[in-house]
């Protein structure tokens, strides 16, 4: 008898099926089952962040969560941020501000921060900092990822204004 159970994941806004084990994590699911190798394995162990997904909004590592665990929540993955081919504000700045280098651990800063500016548009500096330590990077040194991270809350924060006012 199988011990397999058939899951609906809505990933990215759109909605997936996958037959699963139990035992398997929303990491496995994302990148064997659906394709999404954006998400990247580190070490599976919750300690990198490398594997950082949104569940619900909220920064999760997806090799510590059961793929059958997510099945009511809305997943964001690192392949939604971009629009139509083009890049985010956030993967933009991540760019201009040499927020990495070998890009290992970058799809998990970025939706890290995207989940962490959703919450504190208005951060400062040390919040980012402090946002920031759940991950690990081994190359940049972490400032240059702060700086992107800091320069996309202004622009947004500047944008949010100007709209306000408009
Ligand atoms: S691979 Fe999930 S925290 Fe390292
Ligand atoms: S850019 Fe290489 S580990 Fe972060």
């Amino acid at each position: 008898m199988s011990d397999r159970h058939l899951i609906v994941l809505n990933v990215n806004g759109e909605s997936h099926e996958a037959l699963v084990e139990p035992r398997k994590t929303l990491l496995d699911v994302l990148r064997h089952d659906l394709g999404l190798t954006g998400t990247h394995v580190g070490c599976e162990h919750g300690v990198c962040g490398a594997c950082t997904v949104l569940v619900d909004g909220e920064p999760v590592r997806a090799c510590l969560m059961f793929a059958v665990q997510a099945e009511t929540a809305e997943i964001r993955t690192v392949e939604s941020l971009g629009q139509d081919g083009e890049l985010s504000d956030l993967q933009r700045s991540f760019s201009e501000h040499h927020g990495l280098q070998c890009g290992f651990c970058t799809p998990g800063f970025l939706m890290l921060a995207e989940g962490f500016l959703a919450q504190r548009p208005d951060a400062c500096r040390e919040e980012i900092r402090e946002a920031v330590s759940a991950n690990l990077c081994r190359c940049t040194g972490y400032q240059t990822i702060v700086d992107a991270i800091e320069a996309t809350a202004t622009r947004r924060c500047h944008a949010a204004k100007k709209e306000a006012t408009a």
